[in-house]
């Protein structure tokens, strides 16, 4: 396993491995299908981060369940852009549906405000929030994630779904802006 990468003119160092990723993935997987029994949640990932995220944890998901994709972008090289964009996929109705967001990183929060925001004027009876990766200290907007498979710093990171400039979703492990 290559412990330094290189992305563009960015060097990256090895920071998660893909087991204890997936075991922590595994983690919240289960606690959501203690949580969640009796429901029949609608999962909406937010794409392209969460695509492998999602993948894993739906692998592990044993409640009866739907999983559909979104995508807004708004996010441009290593920091947050304040203008998040429309949500574009969502076709299927989530009135009255136990809502569960898949993303890949909670990062300043903008993007989760924004769609959440955007997912209460459908009527869920409520959402909630599953996120690989959550870093506290790039907080700008309030959002309590209700499962976080992973804490970390204020760092930049690639890998298992997350990009830097398009390139490193790939990656089986995640690495750490050098
Ligand atoms: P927000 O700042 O919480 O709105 O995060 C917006 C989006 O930026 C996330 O969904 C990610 O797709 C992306 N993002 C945030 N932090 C990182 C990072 O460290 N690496 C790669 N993408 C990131
Ligand atoms: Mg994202």
């Amino acid at each position: 396993m290559k412990k330094i990468i290189a992305i563009e003119d960015k060097q990256f160092e090895l920071f998660i491995e893909q087991e204890l990723i997936e075991q922590e993935i595994r983690r919240i997987a289960e606690r959501m299908n203690a949580e969640l029994k009796g429901k029949k949640p609608v999962f909406i990932v937010v794409l392209n981060g969460a695509f492998m995220f999602a993948a894993e944890l739906m692998k592990q998901i044993s409640l009866p369940s739907e999983i559909t994709f979104v995508r807004l972008a708004s996010y441009i090289g290593t920091s947050s852009s304040d203008d998040v964009k429309k949500i574009f996929g969502l076709n299927e109705s989530i009135r009255g549906r136990n809502v569960v967001i898949v993303e890949d990183i909670v990062d300043s929060g903008n993007t989760l405000t924004i769609l959440i925001e955007e997912l209460k004027k459908l009527k869920p009876q409520e959402i909630k929030i599953a996120t690989m990766l959550f870093k506290p200290a790039a907080q700008r907007r309030k959002i309590n994630p209700d499962y976080v498979a992973m804490e970390i710093p204020n760092d930049f990171v690639v890998g298992y779904g997350l990009d830097y400039g398009g390139q490193g979703r790939n990656l089986n492990n995640i690495y750490r802006i050098k």
